[in-house]
């Protein structure tokens, strides 16, 4: 059996379109359910839905096989304990630094985010001390509100930004989604992992 996790989201409807494409059905319709462990009509496959997260924890521990991931959890979970085999090319965005149009980046400033391993380093890199506010959701409320300097998020279309009077300062990556191995799975299910990467590479 292999497991294939996806995670939740703004990931998940982009990769069950593209598994259709390639006739990977579920069995179960995934957006209306409440059902964690999908089957599809190939017998050996089955998929997880995982808070985004959680994927790398997952795959690097070897509890589930594969996992579709966007480049942004990897990066933030920064372990890379697994082999990347395909870039999915879907969930497509940007990690940015944002912030109010004339703001200009400052020592001991506040940079909040969802991301704070990758908005520490990139600071870092770029020879500035922050600190790190770590929020869960609608980031773009902290600078507004005057919680934080700058924000550091995805960008997808730029509209969450623009409604919110805020400026892309910096891009830090662009971001898609990629397919990822647990090593000792993609070695001894290399026939059946092969069969599927197949299957998406079409
Ligand atoms: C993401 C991200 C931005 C928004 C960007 O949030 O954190 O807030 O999408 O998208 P846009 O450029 O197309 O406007 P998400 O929708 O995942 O919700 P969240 O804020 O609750 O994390």
């Amino acid at each position: 059996m292999i497991r294939l996790a996806i995670s939740k989201g703004r990931i998940l409807e982009q990769a069950i379109n593209t598994l259709e494409k390639v006739d990977i059905i579920c069995e179960v319709n995934p957006f209306n359910t409440r059902k964690l462990i999908i089957p599809t009509n190939l017998k050996n496959l089955e998929i997880i839905i995982i808070k985004a997260s959680d994927v790398p924890v997952y795959i690097d521990s070897g509890t589930i096989d594969l996992g579709i991931v966007g480049l942004d959890t990897l990066m933030e979970d920064g372990k890379n304990n697994h082999f990347r085999l395909h870039d999915m090319t879907i969930s497509k965005c940007k990690l940015v630094v944002a912030g109010k149009a004339k703001k200009k980046y400052f020592n001991n400033m506040k940079v909040a985010t969802k991301y704070p391993r990758i908005a520490k380093k990139y600071f870092e890199n770029i020879g500035f001390q922050c600190s790190i506010l770590e929020l869960y959701g609608s980031i773009e409320l902290a600078p507004v509100m005057g919680l934080s300097d700058f924000i550091v998020d995805i960008v997808e279309t730029g509209k969450t930004l623009k409604e919110n009077g805020l400026k892309e300062h910096d891009i830090i990556s662009n971001v898609s989604s990629l397919l990822i191995a647990n090593k000792v799975s993609y070695k001894i299910k290399r026939k059946e992992i092969d069969l599927i990467l197949d299957k998406v590479n079409q």
